[in-house]
């Protein structure tokens, strides 16, 4: 890259707001380890063997107090770390601090991540964490929806078409910038020395994969055999898709739009478009504070169970200008229209728990003609349309649980982020992956609910070897066929 933005605070390899917020964060990162059992159980474990010895990681995912949970285990077991944040709203500049500080216990690590990035400065640093020394690239990826998995693909099929050996299509979605101003971003940050791109690909052993967004693209790529390296979904395991996208946006989906905007819930008509894991949890957490909830769906199997938990689905031209609060959980892109935004209620919030920032068309709002802008916050926007009626925009219309609160509980996140370590581990150590979208094994998943049993009082009934016959599993598990939904 030729042009950097200025970083806001650098101390040789690392750029975060203030190093002063270090102690703060260290602080909240003792009280999440004590919550997050699953990694601390992996400390235990396997940190004497130092299993990821020789694993150069670069991490791009939100940088928040559980994610410097997660990176200092890595660290213990003995890998080497450089990290960025996910999300130009989503840092926790403490926690970002406090681990490029390091602690008592815990060497610094080069951090590139802070609360209110631009576009550039997201991918400047996603750069950053790929920038090894002495010219290495990494050996292994944690990505948030497959954000450095995107970059190095870019970069790859750029360079493959300069040296005229288009292996793809050049407007591929899943690897080439489209039109958005952060995909601008993203195609100035591909500016590399020739063959930079490629080199480092071909150095990386694998990716494991944080999100439902992320895993689709991952997917795709592979289905089009276009993975140039094996990856792990580790959304794909049970104990992350079915707990952290439910049962933490249960949480953290309050948690939000309190923190914003701290308006009564109850009694409210609250839309949640999509009843995947995250819209469940969002619909749970809406009603459980007495709103009435309804849901869009597109999938008749999600729709049918929206009604079978009590809740109308509908079309949400039909209830926007009744609406109190929207909230988008599908990952699709214009789910909430500029125009049906001017028809929203006067004062109603709207925000977006999916991963990409495009499901509320923020960017058509801001072009409405006599629209205007009346930040109430940060974080928190009215805008004001010329017949003098206002909504409440939240996050700019990305991730508002992690733009507005603090995302999801540690104890979710440490089932979330055990099973990433575990993928770590797997990439890191087992021979033979293919370039393919991997799950990990069913016996590793069991083992990250088993970790947080304990914590949570529960006792597991052990099954006889007659009802283990019976049932056609083991004693000690797997409990169920790899199939099986939960
Ligand atoms: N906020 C968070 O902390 C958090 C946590 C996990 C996942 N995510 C993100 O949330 C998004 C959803 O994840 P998920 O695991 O629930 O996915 P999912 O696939 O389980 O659910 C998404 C649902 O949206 C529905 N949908 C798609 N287009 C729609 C439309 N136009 N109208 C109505 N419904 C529509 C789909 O049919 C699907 O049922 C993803 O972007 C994921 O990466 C966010």
């Amino acid at each position: 890259m030729e042009e950097f933005p200025e970083p806001k605070w650098n101390k040789a390899d690392l750029a975060v707001a203030d190093a002063n917020l270090a102690g703060m964060g260290r602080r909240e990162i003792a009280l999440a380890e004590q919550e997050m059992p699953g990694l601390m159980a992996l400390r235990r474990e396997h940190g004497p063997q130092r299993p990821l010895a020789g694993a150069r990681i670069s991490g791009f995912l939100h940088m928040t107090v559980q994610t410097a949970v997660l990176v200092e285990t890595l660290v213990t077991l003995g890998a080497q770390v450089r990290w960025a944040g996910s999300d130009q709203l989503s840092t926790q500049d403490h926690a970002a601090a406090a681990l490029a500080v390091g602690g008592p216990e815990a060497d610094g690590v080069p951090v590139f991540a802070w609360k209110g990035q631009t576009d550039d400065e997201l991918w400047w640093c996603a750069r950053q964490a790929l920038a090894w020394p002495n010219g290495r690239g990494p050996t292994l990826l944690l990505d948030d929806g497959a954000g450095l998995t995107r970059l190095i693909h870019a970069g790859v099929a750029a360079e493959r078409a300069a040296a005229g050996s288009v292996s793809r299509d050049a407007a591929d979605p899943d690897t080439a910038p489209g039109s958005s101003a952060e995909d601008d971003a993203l195609r100035r940050a591909l500016q590399a020395p020739a063959g930079y791109w490629t080199d480092l690909a071909a150095a990386v052993r694998g990716v494991s994969e944080e999100t439902t967004s992320g895993a689709h693209r991952l997917h795709r790529l592979a289905d089009r055999a276009e993975l140039l390296f094996p990856a792990i979904s580790v959304n794909d395991s049970v104990t992350k898709s079915k707990f952290d996208n439910r049962y933490g946006c249960r949480h953290s989906v309050v948690d939000a739009l309190n923190r914003a905007t701290d308006v009564l819930i109850g009694g409210k008509l609250a839309v949640v478009c999509g009843f995947g894991d995250v819209g469940k949890g969002c619909a749970d957490a809406l009603r459980g504070q007495g709103a009435r909830v309804v849901v869009t769906e597109a999938d008749p199997i999600c729709a049918l169970q929206a009604t079978m938990s009590g809740y109308p689905v509908v079309l949400l031209d039909d209830v926007i200008d009744q609406a109190d609060f929207v909230i988008t959980a599908t990952g699709a892109p214009g789910i909430v229209t500029a125009e049906q935004l001017s028809r929203m209620k006067h004062l109603a919030v709207v925000g977006n728990m999916g991963h990409t920032a495009d499901e509320i068309d923020a960017v058509g709002l801001a072009r409405v003609p006599g629209v205007r802008l009346q930040p109430v916050k940060p974080q928190v926007d009215e805008w004001q349309f010329p017949d003098g009626h206002s909504v409440i925009v939240l996050s700019e219309g990305r991730l508002m649980n992690l733009g507005n609160a603090t995302g999801h509980p540690s104890f979710v996140m440490s089932a979330s982020f055990t099973n990433q370590a575990l993928a770590q581990l797997q990439l890191h150590t087992r021979q033979g992956l293919t370039a393919g979208v991997h799950t990990l094994p069913k016996t590793l998943d069991e083992q990250v609910a088993r970790y947080h049993l304990p914590a949570l009082g529960a006792r597991l009934t052990t099954l006889t070897e007659e009802q283990a016959l019976a049932l056609g599993v083991y004693v000690t598990g797997p409990f169920k066929s790899a199939h099986y939904r939960y």
